[in-house]
């Protein structure tokens, strides 16, 4: 297993109930380190580039409006398999789907609405990290 690190988004549906610190004890307690981390405001455009992979889909719009409610905490994630590790930390898009103690079981409120983002793949993993961290403020 090789030593990866994933993008990952804590959602505003989950800043706004104040759960980074509960969100982030998962990762950490789930074998990953947050390597960089910062909360933003994402704007329109930038929700829309972001996402801009679904532009096509009928949630594009709705998806843009809610990721743009609230503040958001970008962060990066490493560890062994990071990518994968994270995706079995969050659970299944759809938290009537994730396995009991992911964070979208726990802490979801609706497909939508479903607290965090993480990469899905090695070379969206690097896209996504470079869309929003410069690499002097990723320290490992
Ligand atoms: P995320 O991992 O951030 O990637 C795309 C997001 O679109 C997804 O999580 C969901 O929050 C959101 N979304 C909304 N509706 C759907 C849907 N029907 N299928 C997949 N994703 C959806």
């Amino acid at each position: 297993m090789a030593v990866e690190r994933t993008l990952s988004i804590i959602k505003p549906d989950a800043t706004r109930r104040n759960l980074t610190g509960k969100i982030n004890a998962k990762f950490e307690d789930g074998g990953l380190r947050i390597v960089a981390q910062k909360r933003v405001q994402l704007s329109q455009a930038q929700a829309e580039q972001f996402y801009g992979v679904h532009r096509e889909r009928p949630f594009f719009k709705d998806l843009v409006s809610f990721m743009i409610s609230g503040p958001v905490v970008l962060q990066v994630l490493e560890g062994e398999n990071a990518i994968a590790r994270n995706r079995e930390i969050m659970g299944a898009t759809n938290p009537a789907n994730a396995a009991e103690g992911t964070i979208r079981k726990e802490f979801a409120e609706s497909i939508e609405a479903n607290s965090v983002h993480g990469s899905d793949a090695p070379e969206t993993a690097a896209q996504e990290i470079a869309f929003f961290f410069a690499g002097i403020e990723l320290v490992g």
